[in-house]
């Protein structure tokens, strides 16, 4: 039976808690906080809505004790802290940086053969940051920004195409940043038929603005970051890890000449299965995309420069 760890009872955490427990991903989620009695009141909470919902996924809420974590075969991290309006996903890396170096530390020792789900702002950084700190296989450090980039991406589509969000498909790759983003419009389509055939270019290129400034503008909305759909985004990555889908996804991982970059976290499609992410998918991108790409990986790869203090 499966066992998977949440770091961080905020609101990412606690929704993703929520919605794996509701797909039944595991015999147990532990949900694991700084803050006493946070985590302990999110779970049992949420331990009072299985007889409502069905499920049979025990859930442990803990302060700070990492033994309780142990032999997961997942953890998810969330930690740190979330941005205020008007702030960058960027400009959390000195707090968020020292904070999840500590917990991945933390949670190895108790699960050392853990698949590490980041969660955590700035995303690509922060993988980038685990997967350094520590020496995991590459296939075990997996960044989920893509995955909830996507599911903007496809959310406006629905939207401009007045058709179920469930019928689109569409891909963002790159940072998980307002400017590093990059949704693929020449990609995206309806039930197979090309979104640009039934979209005018400048609806198609108001969905890909709207999906780069996504988190900003719900951070703007609610005073702080978004948690719906992170938190599903996370649960749905679990689930292809915890269920080994062989499903593809956007995430962010590490390249090794992948894509015409090396020694950077960023996002491409992946194959997720047992083992973290399997395999990169090579996607034939034309020489406009290719340059976007490369101009995202040289901004990703200069925020990794503020880590050297820290690895
Ligand atoms: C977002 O885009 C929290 O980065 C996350 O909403």
């Amino acid at each position: 039976m499966s066992k998977i760890t949440v770091v961080g009872a905020g609101n990412v955490g606690a929704t993703c808690a929520n919605v794996m427990a509701q797909r039944e991903l595991a015999a147990e989620i532990v949900l694991l906080d700084i803050k006493e009695g946070v985590s302990e009141g999110k779970a049992l909470d949420m331990m009072q809505t299985a007889p409502l919902c069905d499920f049979d996924t025990r859930i442990t809420g803990v302060t700070n004790d990492y033994a309780a974590t142990a032999h997961s075969d997942v953890v998810v991290v969330t930690s740190g802290i979330p941005r205020k309006p008007g702030m960058t996903r960027e400009e959390l890396i000195g707090t968020n940086a020292g904070i999840v170096k500590s917990v991945v530390d933390n949670v190895l020792k108790h699960s050392p053969e853990a698949v590490i789900v980041m969660i955590s702002n700035p995303m690509d950084t922060m993988t980038y940051l685990t997967l350094k700190a520590s020496k995991l296989p590459k296939q075990r450090v997996i960044g989920m920004g893509g995955m909830l980039d996507s599911a903007r991406f496809k959310c406006y589509l629905s939207q401009a195409l007045q058709a179920p969000a469930s019928d689109i498909e569409g891909i963002v790759i790159g940072g998980h940043g307002d400017t590093t983003m990059i949704p693929l419009t020449r990609f995206a389509a309806y039930k197979g038929i090309a979104a640009s055939a039934l979209l005018s270019k400048e609806a198609l290129d108001k969905v890909a603005a709207d999906t780069m400034v996504g988190g900003a503008t719900l951070t703007k909305m609610l005073g702080t970051s978004a948690w719906y759909a992170p938190g599903a985004a996370g649960a749905t990555l679990v689930e292809a890890i915890i269920r080994d889908q062989k499903k593809v996804f956007p995430c962010c991982v590490y390249l090794d000449g992948e894509y015409g970059e090396s020694d950077i976290c960023i996002g491409v499609p992946v194959v997720v299965g047992k083992n973290g992410w399997e395999r990169i998918v090579p996607l034939d991108l034309n020489a406009g995309e290719q340059a976007t790409f490369k101009k995202s990986a040289d901004a990703v790869r200069s925020m990794n420069q503020v880590l050297q203090s820290i690895l």
